[in-house]
């Protein structure tokens, strides 16, 4: 597996890291992984199939059959598009518990893998620099403050027309945190090797231009 051409941006729930991502992949040519939305497929299908997020070895075998597919910015699930679905707040909290099993996450291990390509790749999610692609050549580790976040994750919801409530959110941010934090495997960290972005005070061009600049210093 070649990890030389990889850019793993990790960082918790609304810190931005996605849309930097993206940026980053786009100004550079490379693919993208958004490894957030695996778990957040497999929380949706595991829910269209009855089957309980606590279910480990049940929701396993569901991340393991996942038949997604995704076509630019589409993503695909057993043909149906579930672009915006599996982005609601209940999905997001499914998708946090689902990825705090063992069982789940090896059998993602290998999908995300495999979307490392000779052209380069983004990776963003919580565990990129530190297993997925240890051998990333550029690590960053992205956050913001809870407040921000909070607030950032408002404007999308607003900007997508649904209802949003930014003291409902403010908790729901933390226990998602709190959960991705202190699980046993691949918490939310970040890797001894990573720059911190810390995006508080920053426009979305200016952490794309800071990582960009790491990346070229780093070629
Ligand atoms: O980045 P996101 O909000 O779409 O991620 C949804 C959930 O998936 C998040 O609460 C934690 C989990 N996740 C993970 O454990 N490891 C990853 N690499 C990406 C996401």
């Amino acid at each position: 597996m070649s990890q030389s051409l990889v850019i793993a941006i990790d960082g918790p729930s609304a810190s931005g890291k996605g849309t930097v991502a993206q940026l980053v992949a786009k100004c550079l040519g490379f693919a993208y992984l958004d490894s957030g939305a695996l778990y957040r497929l497999t929380a949706l299908a595991a829910k269209q199939q009855g089957v309980a997020w606590s279910d480990e070895v049940a929701v396993s075998e569901v991340a393991s059959a996942l038949d997604v597919e995704f076509i630019g910015e589409r993503i695909v699930l057993a043909g149906a598009d579930v672009s915006l679905g599996i982005r609601a707040e209940e999905i997001g909290s499914g998708a946090s518990q689902v990825a705090a099993l063992p069982m789940v996450r090896a059998a993602l291990l290998q999908r995300q893998r495999e979307f490392s390509t000779m052209c380069g790749l983004v990776a963003d999610g919580r565990d990129m620099a530190s297993f997925v692609f240890p051998a990333a050549q550029l690590k960053v580790f992205l956050t913001a403050s809870a407040e921000v976040r909070a607030e950032r994750r408002y404007k999308q919801l607003i900007g997508r027309g649904e209802k949003a409530d930014l003291a409902l959110i403010t908790s729901d941010l933390q226990s998602r945190d709190d959960r991705d934090r202190q699980r046993t495997v691949a918490p939310l960290a970040q890797a001894h090797d990573a720059f911190l972005l810390e995006t508080s005070n920053l426009s979305v061009d200016e952490a794309v231009t800071q990582v960009l600049s790491w990346w070229r210093a780093r070629r």
